[in-house]
């Protein structure tokens, strides 16, 4: 093992059991798009299928496609789709698709028998989504379309700005531009479908948005969507972990990696950890994060490089292979994804999303 990132998914099941308690009348619907914000998209959606996900949510085509290739049948929805988007093969896939605009919803409409479409209504994030006049243009073709049995309209959604601060305004200023946009289609003589609106932040702090389907990304994999909307319930699902691949006694003003940035104040034993930016680690916690290192922490020296990064492991005993964990659960005193999120100017989201180049996955947990 050079670097490998322990997936438990186990872990990942049960946090999945313990958010359907926070919203126990809606539909859940796992999202796994980002190659499962890291974590490895097709076991996370097996496992989240096994643990009774009703949904899996992606967001491009390639990632739904994907899925499908790997046998995945379930109820699957993408939604960040460009001009030229396989439509015709989506719909074949049995994959719900994204109408964001009149010209994407007849792109669809022609690209099989009366797919099913769902309607992504913009209510304030000014991002994907339809509009102000844009919506009313769309909430027309829909009805117009699906009343001459080109499409069916099966859900309307729209996405917070804000869900990580539960008290900002804009909240309730978006749902209630959702409401009126659910009651706008089905004036036009379209059942809305499945409505959604929330993800993590909202499901578990704001129960009148949970219509009929929440939508579970970070919190899912354990890990609080803002430390301001902490989840008791779940824990992290994923441990990155790795070996010291040297290790060395350097005097008092031996200085450390690119820049010189850090310089011992004294003697000490430095340990050599094999990831760096080339894994997705952040280049900006150079000098400012920990690992783990038999049970307690060890601070990162210096620049963080391409392959590798240098931690200061004082006089504690050290040998060339002993583990390192650059972050877990937190259970053995190594810090979280947050604590790197914090050293690195960033939120973790963006800490387990990075993963990449050369972890290996391993799955705890897999049936
Ligand atoms: C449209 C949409 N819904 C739901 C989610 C899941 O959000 P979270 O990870 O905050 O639960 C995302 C992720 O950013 C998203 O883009």
């Amino acid at each position: 093992m050079n670097a490998d990132l322990l997936v438990d998914l186990d872990q990942y099941r049960a946090n999945l059991a313990a958010l359907r308690a926070y919203a126990p009348d809606a539909l859940q619907m796992a999202v796994v798009k980002a190659n499962a914000y890291g974590h490895g998209m097709v076991p996370m959606a097996r496992a989240a299928r096994q643990g009774g996900a009703d949904w899996l949510g992606v967001a491009t085509p390639a990632e739904a496609l994907e899925l499908r290739a790997a046998g995945d049948r379930g109820p699957l929805l993408c939604w960040l789709a460009v001009p030229g988007a396989p439509f015709a093969e989506l719909v074949a896939a049995d994959v719900e698709v994204t109408a964001s605009g009149v010209d994407q919803l007849q792109a669809i409409a022609a690209a099989g028998d009366r797919p099913r479409v769902q309607l992504k209504v913009d209510t304030g994030l000014s991002r994907n989504g339809a509009f102000g006049p844009q919506w009313d243009e769309l909430v027309a073709a829909a009805a117009r379309l699906q009343e001459a049995g080109s499409i069916e309209v099966s859900g309307i959604w729209s996405h917070f700005a804000s869900a990580d601060d539960p008290d900002n305004p804009s909240n309730d200023h978006q749902e209630s531009v959702f409401r009126a946009a659910v009651d706008q289609l089905a004036s036009a003589g379209v059942d809305p479908g499945v409505r959604h609106l929330a993800n993590s932040a909202a499901a578990v702090t704001r129960p009148s948005s949970h219509f009929d389907l929440v939508r579970m990304g970070i919190a899912s994999y354990g890990i609080d969507p803002d430390p301001a909307v902490h989840v008791p319930e779940v824990r992290p699902v994923l441990t990155a972990r790795t070996v010291l691949a040297n290790v060395k006694r350097v005097p008092a003003g031996a200085s450390v990696s690119y820049g010189w940035r850090w310089t011992a104040d004294r003697e000490t034993t430095l340990g050599l950890v094999p990831v760096g930016y080339g894994e997705g680690i952040h280049r900006t916690a150079s000098n400012r994060a920990e690992v783990g290192f038999d049970g307690k922490r060890a601070p990162v020296r210096g620049t963080i490089c391409m392959d590798q990064l240098v931690v200061d492991l004082g006089d504690r005993p050290a040998r060339i292979g002993d583990p390192v964990t650059v972050f877990g659960p937190g259970d053995d005193g190594e810090p979280t994804a947050q604590d790197w999120a914090d050293a690195a100017g960033t939120i973790a989201y963006e800490i387990v999303t990075r993963l990449a180049g050369r972890w290996s996955r391993t799955y705890r947990g897999e049936r």
